[in-house]
């Protein structure tokens, strides 16, 4: 499994052959928009936590490129069915397989509407399992008993987290996150995007260091494989 950071919490997912897109803000994020093109990205799928703009911003623009599918919640889903793209509708706790793995959409605390106040159902967070290796997708959320009950069902490979404070949990919840999931391993997203998330890269590091875990922190662009 391969992972790019495109910033905030766009990631581009290579697994089994497919292309996936995470909570794709790229052309609406001044740390992001001279680096990556979106129309040189590829999707068969684009997976939306929530429909938060700094989360959806290039979703239409990617699908209609390439015709991938939109995989989130119910309602989120809905709103892009209605606007004629293709869709997955998934609810808290299901589970589908797709071609490239299992996807289970799981809890994150939050909110979710999208810009215009339109509903955005309940926002979520991903566990994937695919090539024998298994990533989960926290979104943006605060730390949560909820993700004790992920370990019970998955030994993961990378926890992928918020780390930014103010609209999400910060370093210091995220070492307890960490906890939660048994997954020592960290990939830090949603942090310095805007100046309420800018964060002290080194101090969050030893933070991690110092509990015994490992905290990625990936340039714009840069991949790293599983
Ligand atoms: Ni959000
Ligand atoms: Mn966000």
């Amino acid at each position: 499994m391969k992972i790019t950071f495109y910033g905030q919490n766009s990631l581009g997912l290579e697994v089994s052959g497919k292309n996936i897109i995470v909570d794709p803000f790229i052309s609406g994020n001044p740390l992001s928009k001279d680096k990556v093109d979106i129309d040189m990205l590829q999707a068969d799928y684009i997976l939306l936590t929530h429909a938060h703009q700094d989360h959806v911003l290039d979703a239409e623009a990617i699908a209609r490129n390439t015709g991938a599918t939109i995989v989130s919640n119910y309602e989120i889903a809905m709103h892009y069915q209605e606007k004629g793209f293709n869709v997955h509708p998934m609810n808290h706790g299901g589970n589908w397989k797709f071609d490239f793995g299992n996807v289970k959409y799981v809890n994150a605390i939050h909110t979710s509407a999208f810009a215009d106040g339109s509903n955005g159902g309940d926002p979520g967070g991903f566990v994937i399992e695919g090539e024998h290796k298994n990533i989960y997708i926290a979104g943006d959320t605060a730390l949560t008993m909820d993700m004790k009950l992920i370990p019970m069902r998955t030994k993961l490979d990378l926890a992928i987290l918020p780390i930014g404070d103010n609209f999400t949990m910060g370093v210091d919840d995220a070492i307890i996150a960490s906890d939660f999931v048994d997954c020592d391993k960290v990939l830090g997203v949603h942090y310095d995007t805007f100046g309420f998330i800018e964060i002290d890269h080194d101090e969050a590091k030893r933070k991690f260091y110092d509990a015994g875990k490992d905290l990625m922190l990936l340039e714009i662009g840069e991949s790293i494989e599983l």
